[in-house]
């Protein structure tokens, strides 16, 4: 079987190429140089772990984090690292000071791992957990606020919100929500798991009080390296997950709040380091840089998704303006499979084991099952990769 070919950009990352991988959005993938990049740190942190850890690591920590704040519009003393999206949105919910009886409010596109955590602080907080109901497929961006506004109550206090679904890959207008949930005095949480570098971010200018986002899936830095930002006001009430030895003692003198998320112990912090020079590596490596590299994505996965769905004669599930990299095609309704993280549907093994493919085939919702597949777009992927895609989805299900 011939498989289709990369585009020529594949020569940066450490991709399979015997495999036709189209599933940028779980997580990422590093381009060579910056997996060399952090190699090289790790060499030093071997070579002398002390110097490394006591004299090295804490300016190479800022260094990064200082780029990240002017690329995605952030004071940098308003952001810490994470090792990922989730223990953003942990980190949040543990701190969060609201009383018994309170109201919490998600939606029904939000992340399994994240929705699970604010249903455990709930439980174990007495808080009630509402859910907006995001209609899928969905016409306008505006729908997404209206359901949002339908679910608030006057106990409303907290909501979490997304940047960019994953379940359906659609970008929420985020500005409009958070202004019309501060209106009423809600705080609210941004889980810009896929946001950082997929779309233009200006974290100040946004104002949400809290917002979480993923540094290996669209900046394509090394595993475990995230962000969370908090804003300035709410910053006494936000503490790290895991105390350690900055709670009482500043990591530098400007850096109280920062610092105390600095060092939570003994661990690898080289994916941290490299961030920076991920986002310079796109930045001055590729004609156009970073706005070039989205206008070019954004290009591909509107032309890939509207030849697929034309392939599978259904219908798209969502306008052109609330796409970005990720973009789900509707396969056929279908039965609810056993739920878990980790559960490949039978699709899905075959268009891996037949065809070489990866990427995610799912069922969503839960009271309209439809199968779907989500494909994503970066850099190396090639318009003849989503046509194979439709191929061999044409041959399973004899369309
Ligand atoms: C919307 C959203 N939130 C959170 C996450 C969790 O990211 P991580 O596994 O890096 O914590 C993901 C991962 O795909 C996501 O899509």
């Amino acid at each position: 079987m011939k498989l289709p070919s990369y585009s020529p950009h594949i020569k940066h990352w450490a991709l399979d190429q015997e495999i036709v991988f189209l599933n940028h959005g779980s997580f990422g993938a590093t381009p060579k140089v910056i997996l060399e990049k952090q190699n090289q740190l790790r060499m030093c942190m071997e070579s002398e772990p002390v110097r490394f850890s006591i004299r090295e690591l804490y300016p190479l920590y800022q260094a990064s984090i200082e780029k990240l704040g002017s690329f995605i519009g952030a004071n940098s003393s308003n952001l810490v690292f994470m090792k990922n999206a989730t223990m953003g949105v942990n980190t949040i919910l543990h701190s969060l000071n609201l009383n018994e009886g309170d109201e919490v409010l998600m939606h029904s596109h939000a992340y399994g791992a994240c929705a699970n955590t604010i249903r455990w602080y709930a439980q174990k907080n007495k808080w009630k957990v509402n859910v907006a109901e995001i209609p899928y497929p969905i016409k306008n961006p505006d729908e997404v606020v209206e359901a949002f506004v339908k679910a608030i109550t006057p106990k409303t206090k907290f909501a979490m919100i997304d940047h960019i679904t994953s379940a359906t890959g659609i970008i929420f207008p985020v500005e409009k929500i958070v202004k019309e949930l501060q209106a009423k005095g809600i705080e609210v949480l941004v889980d810009g798991a896929h946001a950082p570098a997929h779309v233009e971010l200006n974290l100040e200018k946004l104002g949400a009080e809290y917002f979480v986002g993923n540094c290996h899936k669209w900046i394509c830095s090394p595993k475990g390296s995230a962000l969370l930002y908090v804003r300035p006001d709410k910053q006494k009430s936000i503490s790290p997950l895991q105390f350690s030895h900055y709670f009482d003692a500043p990591v530098a003198a400007d850096k109280n709040w920062q610092g105390q998320f600095f060092w939570p112990g003994t661990d690898d912090y080289t994916a941290y380091c490299c961030v920076g020079d991920a986002i310079d590596f796109f930045e001055n490596n590729f004609e156009g840089g970073w706005k070039e590299i989205r206008k070019q994505n954004r290009d591909l996965c509107l032309k890939a998704r509207k030849m697929l769905a034309e392939k599978m004669q259904t219908e798209l599930p969502a306008p052109e303006e609330m796409i970005g990299n990720l973009s789900n095609i509707l396969l056929r309704d279908t039965e609810l499979p056993p739920y878990g993280f980790n559960y490949i549907s039978p699709l899905q093994e075959q268009l891996f084991t037949h065809y070489k493919i990866e990427v995610p085939v799912f069922t969503f919702n839960r009271e309209q099952p439809r199968q779907w597949a989500r494909i994503a777009v970066q850099l190396y992927n090639s318009f003849e990769q989503y046509e194979y895609l439709g191929d061999a989805l044409k041959e399973i299900l004899k369309r």
